[in-house]
């Protein structure tokens, strides 16, 4: 019998059942219909500083992520995304980007790179991408803005491949934020179930 697949979302929403959070339920939900374990980080719960830049964690070549030196809970997010098979991130888009809160995270995925100094440019530690990934943004625009400009679905899916995910799935929920308490549109309800069941069947 196969191993049932570990999914770890990561909400890079500052709302607790917002149009991020309900989506990211519905496909957590509907990948533990498929037998998946499923889990929620909330990065607004995490304690998680800002890059310094210090790159003392690019430093040392190998496969495992650098040592970062600052002390706060980065290192059991990323333990936790790591032991997973399919991952989901979440952002709103904000100022035409994901959120502060989710670049603040991203920025310190420059553990995942070797870059020592006096080379100018970072390469990858491993080029394995051995989980899925499917990534998941709001706005209030409509979604097809979203395509066209690409910042914010370019950041998320750079995360994931530093992540060692290949993204699978890519789902943006345009004209949202149009009333104060709003339900998860019923089309990206089931768009968001149906990337769920690719998530753990794959
Ligand atoms: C500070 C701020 C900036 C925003 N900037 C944009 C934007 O540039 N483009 C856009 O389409 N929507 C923008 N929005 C709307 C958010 O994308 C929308 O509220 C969010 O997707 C809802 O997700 P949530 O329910 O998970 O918070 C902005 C909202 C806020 C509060």
């Amino acid at each position: 019998m196969q191993r049932p697949k570990k999914i770890v979302a990561v909400v890079g929403s500052y709302r607790k059942g917002g149009i991020i959070d309900s989506a990211v339920d519905q496909i957590l939900a509907s990948a533990a219909e498929q037998g998946a374990r499923v889990s929620k980080i909330y990065l607004s719960d995490k304690h998680i500083e800002f890059c310094s830049n210090c790159r003392r964690c690019t430093q040392e070549q190998g496969d495992r992520r650098g040592y970062c030196a600052i002390r706060d809970d980065l290192a059991g997010v990323l333990d936790e995304l790591e032991s997973a098979d399919g991952i989901v991130l979440g952002s709103p888009i904000n100022f035409f980007s994901v959120t502060a809160l989710t670049k603040r995270f991203v920025e310190r995925l420059v553990c995942y790179a070797w870059w020592p100094w006096g080379s100018r440019i970072p390469k990858m530690r491993s080029g394995k991408r051995p989980r899925r990934a499917v990534l998941l943004l709001s706005c209030a625009m409509p979604a097809f803005m979203a395509w066209l400009m690409g910042g914010a679905p370019r950041v998320l899916k750079t995360a994931a491949a530093i992540l060692g995910a290949r993204t699978i799935g890519l789902l943006i929920i345009g004209q949202v934020a149009q009333q104060e308490h709003e339900e998860l549109p019923a089309r990206a309800r089931n768009k968001a179930r149906q990337l769920g069941v690719k998530l753990a069947t794959g």
